[in-house]
């Protein structure tokens, strides 16, 4: 018989590993998990059971909201949306929406940071290792507090590049859940890095402009028209529903001559004078280069810098989309 090499831990031996120091704290600062009922903040004790089917088979969901000097932005949205996606796929959602802004709202303050993102997910539950939905009798709830997502200062300043990515962006039913399985995603990223540019951008069976893979995606034509996929082909970006907002803003001002939700052709875009990018970590970004073609003058346009600017605005000073933290 061969000798057994691998190391079987007793209990101590694990809380020995446990109680080792992490980096990891750095930029995780706490975990709530409705397995508990109960927050961690020892990254070492930030875990989610094996065997919960959001682990083996990407059966759940997820959202992110960013706190952005003590107060959350777009919280009801973000809840709105995981509820949606939950709901959309027949997950038993373990809380309510207002526990789920309680707990969130509260382990954010616990960690006393002012400016962090909660990222949250409900997934399908435990129960065993099987595909049936069956096997879990509830959803779990879980959250955990990171350090403020951060992108090279370039890709504000000077803009990405972007290509087409040869990955189709299918979600498994339908682009409005933002379900775990995110493997089309991560495959355009791992293109584009591959071929040197920042980010990729997934087109329809038509050829017409969807999203990125965390990001919705626009553009201002020539004649100012500011022009955004068709809402059924993407994921309703809280901050593309944002920058339409703003956007109307700047055509009632006579910036823009209008905002439309339409079929995006790839030369259309070749040939806009901006392309940008939005998402709850990039907030807004500019696209300067798309598969090799300089769009506009290949700078960032007038149009994202005013965007970016109500975006700054709207994140600090705007209470009807922010919700305080209570840090006592
Ligand atoms: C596929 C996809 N599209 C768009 C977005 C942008 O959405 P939001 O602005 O709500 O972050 C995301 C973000 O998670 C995404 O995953």
């Amino acid at each position: 018989m061969k000798a057994k090499k691998l190391k079987i831990w007793s209990e101590q031996d694990y809380l020995n590993w446990v109680k080792q120091e992490t980096a990891l704290k750095e930029k995780y600062f706490a975990m709530y998990s409705t397995v508990w009922d109960a927050v961690v903040t020892n990254p070492n004790l930030m875990t989610i059971p094996f065997d919960d089917h959001m682990v083996h088979r990407g059966d759940g969901v997820f959202d992110n909201s960013l706190v952005v000097n003590g107060k959350v932005y777009l919280l009801e949205e973000h809840l709105d949306r995981i509820i949606r996606s939950a709901t959309a796929i027949g997950i038993k959602i373990p809380l309510t929406k207002e526990q789920m802004r309680e707990i969130i709202l509260e382990t954010i303050a616990i960690t006393g940071k002012r400016d962090c993102i909660a990222r949250f997910w409900i997934s399908r539950g435990t129960g065993g290792f099987s595909v049936y939905p069956d096997e879990s009798p509830r959803g779990h709830f879980y959250l955990i507090i990171t350090s403020f997502p951060s992108y090279p200062a370039r890709y504000y300043e000077e803009g990405l590049t972007v290509v087409t990515s040869p990955f189709p962006l299918r979600q498994p039913f339908t682009p409005q859940v933002k379900s775990c399985n995110y493997l089309s995603n991560a495959m355009m990223e791992f293109f584009a890095h591959n071929v040197g540019v920042d980010s990729a951008i997934a087109i329809d069976s038509e050829g017409y402009l969807t999203e990125g893979s965390n990001k919705n995606v626009a553009i201002v034509t020539k004649d100012k028209i500011f022009k955004y996929p068709r809402l059924e082909k993407i994921l309703h970006g809280t901050m593309l529903k944002r920058a339409i907002h703003f956007a109307n803003q700047l055509k009632e001002q006579g910036i823009l001559k209008d905002v439309v939700s339409t079929d995006i052709p790839i030369s259309e875009a070749y040939n806009s004078s901006e392309m940008m990018f939005f998402s709850t970590t990039l907030i807004v970004a500019p696209i300067v280069k798309y598969d090799g073609i300089t769009i506009g003058d290949g700078k960032p346009g007038e149009i994202y810098r005013k965007l970016r600017e109500m975006f700054k605005k709207d994140m600090t000073e705007n209470d009807e989309v922010l919700t305080p933290v209570d840090y006592d």
